[in-house]
């Protein structure tokens, strides 16, 4: 049976050791079950922060939520002086990782502070004061701690412009930040001993991560080449079995498998639609028919009715334009569509190709609020939607077959600019 971590010794938070020179001093919080709003944590999360000693010299490396900085501090205590702190490095600038970090500065005020380039601002935001003093650094720059360096990773975008990784060179140690990070909160801290926490790993992955797949493929680029002894993330259980599994699961997360599936020159075109007396359907049917007369565009219908909404997000993020159709009810687009573009926020939408149509009753600003919507996901929106008043006539119709016809041109870059003949105007 293996032993668990002493994590305090008569009420006293105790450093955990990872190897004779580095420890973890973090915090775990098992009661949490919301974090930022957005993530559910079903068993807590924990603050990862780490202490490094090399022959002429001690780093921090990060800290935590000022909530658990008694924690923090203690561990530290339980390893170091605070007059031998030569370094602290912060890898992100969220609080949950710098609550600890303006006293930590005023304890050890000999300590010279690292930062990514992009933290710049944001740091001076955090500690409300002009006056202090910090190293910018970027991918390549070391700092020494005697017989232990430390060499910075920029890694911009994991999951906040001033994300930046670790490596411990000697040690073949990643700090990676909240990259490889998961909420999820167990004593047994290491990924060997933990329970099964995939489900967090993909969760964290997918809500924090997933926005960034572009930046987490260029991160990965970095990190790949590096020997791995352990990736010490800041959220979640430290892993050291097999810590190239992880890179390798970001890298598959990060690939698009309906891309991989798209001939060059060929794009995508999805069209989602709901309706309560089929006249949305008709128009959506119709939009179908003039998207698919246009070759190379692979264009594919669907009924929100009929699907959960995570597989579409999946869809959408692969492909190169979306359409919606919704019907207006009590002056508003009808929820499934709402839900759908709500899920939205987990993927890069930026440039995509939008339109909008759909039947009303009354006033029709569904269709409108929605356009406003997808220009707010900065998709491009170049043609203004169709609206129709309840059933569409045969006109209408086609007018429904030309939007479709013109989003699939624009798609492919064939569209013509509409000219404008002054004689029309007078
Ligand atoms: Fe764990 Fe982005 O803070």
């Amino acid at each position: 049976m293996s032993k668990l971590p002493i994590l305090t010794i008569d009420g006293a938070p105790q450093a955990i050791e990872l190897s004779p020179r580095v420890h973890w001093i973090g915090a775990l919080d098992p009661n949490l079950r919301n974090f930022d709003i957005i993530l559910k944590t079903a068993n807590g999360t924990s603050y990862n922060a780490y202490i490094v000693r090399g022959s002429e010299g001690v780093a921090i490396i990060d800290t935590v939520k000022e909530a658990y900085a008694g924690d923090f501090f203690a561990r530290l205590e339980s390893v170091a002086r605070y007059d031998e702190i030569t370094v602290i490095v912060l890898n992100h600038l969220e609080p949950d990782h710098t609550g600890a970090l303006p006293e930590l500065m005023r304890r050890a005020p000999q300590a010279q502070l690292y930062i990514s380039q992009k933290a710049q601002s944001m740091l001076k935001a955090l500690l409300k004061q002009d006056e202090f003093d910090f190293t910018p650094v970027m991918t390549g720059d070391k700092v020494s701690l005697g017989d232990r360096t430390l060499e910075f990773l920029h890694t911009p975008y994991l999951h906040w412009p001033d994300t930046q990784c670790t490596y411990l060179i000697e040690e073949k140690t990643l700090f990676s930040g909240d990259v490889f990070g998961c909420h999820f909160c167990d004593v047994r801290l290491f990924n060997d001993e933990v329970g099964d926490f995939r489900f967090s790993f993909e969760y964290y992955y997918a809500h924090i991560m997933r926005p960034f797949k572009e930046y987490v493929n260029r991160a990965l680029a970095l990190i790949e080449p590096l020997a791995l002894n352990k990736i010490l993330p800041a959220h979640g259980p430290l892993l050291r079995d097999q810590p190239q599994k992880y890179v390798q699961r970001y890298r598959e997360l990060s690939s698009s498998a309906l891309q991989s599936e798209i001939s060059v020159g060929e794009k995508t075109l999805l069209i989602f639609y709901i309706s309560s007396y089929g006249n949305t359907r008709r128009m959506a049917e119709a939009v179908y028919e003039g998207a698919m007369a246009v070759e190379h565009v692979r264009v594919s219908l669907y009924d929100l009715e009929g699907s959960e909404i995570s597989p579409f997000v999946d869809l959408i993020e692969g492909a190169d334009g979306i359409m919606f159709g919704t019907p207006t009810i009590n002056g508003d687009a009808v929820k499934p569509v709402w839900d759908l573009l709500s899920s939205l926020a987990v993927v890069n939408l930026k440039s995509k190709l939008g339109g909008v149509f759909g039947s009303y009753g009354w006033t029709g600003e569904g269709v409108k609020m929605v356009e406003d919507r997808l220009r707010g996901l900065k998709l491009r929106v170049p043609i203004p939607g169709i609206r129709i008043k309840l059933i569409p006539t045969d006109e209408e119709i086609q007018l429904c077959r030309d939007f479709g016809h013109d989003m699939a041109l624009d798609l492919m870059g064939l569209r013509q600019a509409k000219v404008i003949d002054m004689a029309d105007l007078a």
